[in-house]
């Protein structure tokens, strides 16, 4: 788990989620970071070296002031909040994984669990639909669980003159370290000048 790495080697940690059920697991798994619910676009960032979203955190349309005012101002809080030298690390799902009109279905199994998934692509609005079906087994039966969720799409080039603007020098990567990342998606290492 990324916060206790960070733990681990000595930082200190504020995490936010905007589910309460994620803040939960992150407070019983890292006891020593600090974890508050609510929406990024809102929290107040305390001055630090890094902020990191990680596994498409910013594409998540869960909060209204994400679908109205999209990413600019959030760019310009976390630089403003940043150290000189200080990193942003994010990734983002990109448009076009979908083609127009059609819904792409996928699934995953394993001994004691299945995950089924279809997605469809909203050209005009740059947004996909995730449709998430789970089943665990939970004693002798399965438990099931059902997710919708609405990402706004994100074309890298756009995002990288939108951090360029903020005052960021960036980066773009298609993998963290040795971890690629899946399909679709880019990673950004946007750094505020010294
Ligand atoms: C794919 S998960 C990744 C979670 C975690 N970073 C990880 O790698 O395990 C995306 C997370 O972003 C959170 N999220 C989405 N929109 C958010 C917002 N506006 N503010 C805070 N958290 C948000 C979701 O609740 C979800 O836990």
């Amino acid at each position: 788990m990324w916060a206790r790495e960070l733990v681990d080697s000595g930082y200190r940690v504020f995490g936010i989620d905007i589910s309460e059920a994620m803040i939960d697991l992150s407070r019983k798994k890292v006891p020593e970071a600090e974890f508050r619910v609510g929406s990024l676009f809102e929290v107040e960032i305390p001055g630090c070296q890094a902020v990191t979203a990680v596994s498409e955190v910013l594409n998540y349309l869960f909060d209204a002031e994400n679908e109205d005012l999209g990413l600019s101002r959030l760019f310009r809080r976390v630089h403003d909040a940043l150290v000189p030298g200080g990193v942003f690390v994010f990734d983002v799902l990109g448009p076009g994984q979908v083609s127009p009109g059609d819904k792409t279905r996928g699934f995953g199994v394993g001994e004691d669990w299945a995950v089924l998934s279809e997605r469809e692509e909203d050209v005009e609005r740059v947004t996909m639909e995730r449709r998430i079906v789970s089943f665990r087994k939970v004693g002798e039966h399965y438990r099931r669980d059902d997710e919708v969720h609405r990402v706004r799409l994100y074309d890298p080039s756009d995002l990288s003159a939108e951090l360029e603007r903020a005052g960021f020098r960036v980066q773009t990567m298609r993998s963290y370290a040795d971890f690629p990342l899946a399909e679709g998606h880019a990673a950004f290492v946007a750094r505020k000048p010294l």
